[in-house]
């Protein structure tokens, strides 16, 4: 049976299965991410940076996201990883209505892995530990945490540092850091914000390989913010941002 994504005229994404008995048949996915109407003000209500947010993400999608500086990128990657609150409108993740949710740090950390520009790495830790914090409370051991900790510290080609503090780490070393520790407990959805700005061009080239082969070989949907034009045509779909809306959605194929 062949099982194929199709996107129709209204850019929904429906699936076309083969049947046996030689017919097509076709029915609709839910998307994993949907976003209704979403607005989110700052100071008051003096700053708006989100206007009314209307999107649709599907699973195992990857898609990026483009605009100016200010446009509300990170705002809406906030949202959708329920680290902040809209303040209009709703979320919906794999069916879950994240302003009902009463517990959204189990969410995040069971669904979501982040990238962001700050790193968040915590400094008296060793790379080794910060690694191995999204596998706290999960009623993993300890020997296999250290075990999953170690094949991404490998993955991200930094055996020799795991001992080391993040502070003894260049910028690159610690954007790695921060990858292992987003895809140690094989999130769902991995959501970075500019993953390869502060780095060289061939550490950014590494770094963006790593999320798409994690796209690629267990179908995560991976969203990536970013003000580079190649890396955001690398995505299947691309979104454009401007003074908090959507002015442009296209597939790049
Ligand atoms: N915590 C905050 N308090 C007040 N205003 C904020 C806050 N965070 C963001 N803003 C404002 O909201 C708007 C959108 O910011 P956001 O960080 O989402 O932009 P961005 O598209 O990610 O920009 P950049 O490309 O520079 O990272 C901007 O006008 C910003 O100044
Ligand atoms: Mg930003």
């Amino acid at each position: 049976m062949d099982n194929e994504n199709h996107m129709n005229d209204d850019g929904y994404v429906y699936n076309e299965t083969y049947e046996d008995d030689g017919d097509y048949e076709y029915y609709y996915e839910d998307p994993l991410i949907s976003l209704f109407d979403v607005e989110k003000e700052y100071d008051n209500g003096s700053v708006k940076a989100l206007n009314g947010v209307n999107l649709d993400i599907f699973e195992g999608e990857f898609v990026s996201i483009i605009g100016p500086s200010g446009s509300g990128k990170s705002t809406l990657l906030n949202m959708i990883g329920a680290l902040d609150n809209p303040s209009r409108g709703e979320i919906y993740i794999d069916g879950i209505n994240l302003q009902k949710e009463k517990d959204l740090s189990e969410f995040r950390q069971e669904k979501i892995g982040f990238v962001f520009q700050l790193h968040n790495l915590i400094p008296n830790l060793s790379v080794m530990d910060n690694v191995q914090i999204p596998l706290l409370h999960t009623g993993m051991s300890s020997k296999d945490m250290k075990k999953r900790a170690n094949e991404l510290i490998a993955a991200v080609g930094l055996e020799s540092k795991k001992r080391q503090k993040p502070n003894k780490l260049s910028g690159g070393e610690r954007q790695r850091v921060a990858i292992a520790r987003a895809l140690v407990n094989n999130p769902s959805i991995i959501l970075a914000d500019e993953p390869t700005g502060s780095l060289d061009s061939k550490t950014g080239k590494m770094i963006l390989n790593l999320l798409m082969e994690m796209h690629e070989r267990y179908n995560v949907t991976l969203i990536i913010v970013t003000h580079d034009n190649d890396v955001a045509n690398l995505a299947e779909r691309t979104i454009k941002i401007k003074d908090g809306r959507v002015i442009e959605d296209k597939y790049n194929y």
